[in-house]
């Protein structure tokens, strides 16, 4: 069954598919012909649904994406870009949550929104790892301190080791700097034979922490977790990853406890213009 089908009834050879294919896969040598696929497109295609996405008469269709699964984009719908400006400057990382739990529906809504990230060649390689209960959240905040007891020795210099010192003992005192009492964890990782590992984790993750604070939710990344996560063996077998997968970050998830009155001052963005 070919990939890329060309209803020539409705085409008006506008060019556009052809246009927007990132590995020029559609070739119309001049307007009067009609668009086709050349002969690699089968090997190459990376199904970004570009071409048949841009398409303004639905003249083309992709055997991997019937339309009923593509839905036509309501632009009265969308944020005007001073709503989506404050709403990036007003996030912030949130520190302190209430012990109430956001519904599971809620949470697979935020993975469900952010697996719309870009990744690198399209491989959507995001593979997500919901912690859902509060008390497996905690075991991974003590295993992550366990790591870091276990690291202290070899803190690259006084500077970290003092960070180490004042989280342990923190820990030591009841008071959870590694996980923030947040009730979730949501955990991304990835194959290793993904080009951008690293990039595509860290861009689905922002993408849901945008989306869970427009939906009045709290986020913060879990950094020492996630260091964590790469090397101490007790962590990666808590958290069943799929074959081979490495963890590329995670963040909390909950109800914040406060609010923010202020969008706090960022440096100047560092710019050359060439
Ligand atoms: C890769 C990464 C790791 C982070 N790790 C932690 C962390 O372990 N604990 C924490 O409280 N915040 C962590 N943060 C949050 C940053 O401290 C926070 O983004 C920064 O202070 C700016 O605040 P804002 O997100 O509210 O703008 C991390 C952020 C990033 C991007």
């Amino acid at each position: 069954m070919a990939i890329i089908t060309i209803h020539r009834e409705k085409c008006t050879r506008c060019g556009m598919c052809a246009a927007v294919c990132p590995g020029r896969l559609i070739a119309q040598p001049s307007k009067k012909d009609f668009p086709a696929p050349v002969p690699e497109a089968e090997e190459f295609c990376i199904d970004c649904g570009h071409c048949q996405a841009c398409c303004p008469r639905d003249a083309l269709s992709l055997a991997s994406m019937p339309w009923a699964d593509c839905p036509i984009i309501d632009a009265d719908g969308l944020p005007s870009p001073d709503s989506v400006r404050l709403l990036m400057q007003a996030r912030r990382s949130i520190r302190v949550y209430k012990k109430k739990p956001v519904p599971k529906r809620i949470i697979a809504e935020l993975i469900d929104t952010a697996r719309f990230a870009p990744t690198g060649s399209n491989k959507q390689p995001v593979h997500w790892t919901a912690i859902s209960r509060p008390d497996d959240v905690q075991k991974l905040a003590a295993l992550t301190v366990e790591f870091i007891r276990e690291m202290l020795p070899l803190a690259a210099d006084e500077a970290t080791a003092k960070r180490f010192r004042r989280l342990i003992g923190a820990w030591d005192r009841g008071i959870d700097r590694v996980m923030r009492g947040a009730p979730h964890l949501i955990v991304v990782s990835c194959p290793p034979e993904i080009s951008f590992p690293a990039a595509d984790c860290a861009t689905a993750l922002a993408y849901l922490e945008l989306f869970a604070f427009s939906r009045g939710l709290g986020t913060c990344w879990a950094g020492y977790f996630t260091a964590a996560a790469t090397v101490h063996q007790p962590i990666i077998d808590f958290l069943a990853m799929p074959s081979g997968h490495q963890c590329h970050g995670a963040v909390m998830l909950g109800h914040p406890k406060f609010g923010y009155r202020r969008i706090p001052k960022r440096k100047e963005a560092a710019i050359d213009w060439r």
